[in-house]
């Protein structure tokens, strides 16, 4: 017998109030499948998603395939699946682009036949270009150092598109708390979500606490910890938090997959999660999971200690010359590495 797929009642997947009093959905579908899927394959997950419930997508300009989810956008206004307003969509700046934010908007918005954005993002705070699906070896000789100057030039342009109302809020990702601490004093409006890696096996405690302190919420990036990311974005070490025992134990008891349990915690967490999947049962299952059979707080502790500083998305693509490693791009130390 096949399953039942109804669409989930909206009004029980929570939501979080920005700074600018829009909600946002604690769950959205990623769209970036990697070189796994093709574009018309997330395009159609997005279509589907959305048939069931989910009113909070992920989109990147980086992903590739913002054209065919536009298509699919399209659809689901003119069959009268939901409206525009009921939406929650990210778009996000790619590093080549910050000198032409308002241009590469504009372009996104097009592709996705959107006449506004519910975010925007700046998806990297450095400049640096890489293309799509490079080896983790490769380099970009122009590649730069973070510039507050840059960035805030950068962020000037976010700012105008609240003013044009081509975006109504603006955020950031891939940040670091030293790097907040320089820009966030200079800035016109802050930052109304960071998105930053987040799964039981790295917590980003710091920047966590740092951001809820500012009023920035976070969304948290690889939920799962991407378990079937390409071979080229993996390296010796990383953590596999869907084999965790606590996490196991926890999805033995509650009888689903170990990933579901990761969004469960994501949520008592409290930051917003953006899972991945063009399966129906596995994307349908997270956006249960967001407000099902919640974890207890004995359930969440010991996920907590699924700890162990795992970061997956290391970034060393983006590293300039004189860079001593992956680890210089997120300021360790607590000081800009530069
Ligand atoms: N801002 C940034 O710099 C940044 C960086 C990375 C990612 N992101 C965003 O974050 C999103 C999520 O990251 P991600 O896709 O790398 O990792 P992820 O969501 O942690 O993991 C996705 C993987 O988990 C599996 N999965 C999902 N739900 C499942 C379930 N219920 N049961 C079993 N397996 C399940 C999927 O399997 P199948 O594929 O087999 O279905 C998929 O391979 C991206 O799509 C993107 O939108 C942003």
């Amino acid at each position: 017998m096949e399953k039942d797929y109804s669409p989930i009642n909206t009004n029980s997947v929570p939501v979080k109030r920005l700074k600018t009093g829009d909600e946002i959905p604690v769950i959205g579908l990623g769209t970036f499948g990697s070189d796994r899927f093709t574009s018309e394959q997330i395009a159609n997950a997005v279509k589907e998603a959305i048939s069931i419930g989910y009113r909070h997508i992920d989109c990147a300009e980086v992903y590739g395939n913002e054209k065919e989810i536009g298509k699919a956008l399209k659809e689901v206004f003119d069959e009268g699946i939901c409206k525009r307003e009921e939406l929650f969509i990210t778009g996000k700046v790619w590093n080549n682009r910050h000198g032409e934010v308002v241009l590469a908007c504009q372009e996104s918005l097009d592709n996705l036949q959107l006449d506004y954005l519910d975010m925007y993002l700046v998806h990297w705070p450095f400049p640096n270009y890489h293309a799509p699906g490079c080896d983790g070896d490769s380099r970009n000789p122009d590649s730069k150092p973070f510039s507050v100057q840059e960035f805030l030039d950068t962020w000037k342009q976010m700012e105008s598109l609240v003013a044009t109302q081509k975006v109504k809020n603006i955020g950031t990702s891939n940040m670091t708390v030293a790097k907040f601490e320089k820009v966030l004093p200079l800035m016109k409006i802050l930052p109304a979500v960071n998105e930053m890696e987040i799964h039981p096996c790295f917590q980003q405690r710091e920047l966590f606490e740092y951001c809820l302190k500012k009023g920035i919420q976070p969304i948290g990036y690889m939920p799962i910890g991407s378990p079937n990311r390409p071979l080229r974005d993996k390296a010796e070490g990383d953590s596999i938090d869907i084999e965790m025992p606590q996490i196991k134990a926890v999805a033995e008891k509650h009888g689903v997959h170990p990933a579901v349990i990761c969004i469960k915690w994501a949520i008592k967490n409290g930051h917003i999660t953006i899972p991945f999947s063009t399966n129906k049962d596995k994307f349908y299952n997270n956006l249960k999971a967001s407000f099902d059979n919640p974890l207890t707080d004995d359930e969440y502790a010991s996920i907590n200690t699924c700890e162990c500083g795992s970061r997956l998305v290391k970034g060393q693509v983006f590293l300039w010359e004189g860079a001593n490693d992956w680890k210089d791009l997120w300021d360790e130390n607590g000081v800009i590495v530069s």
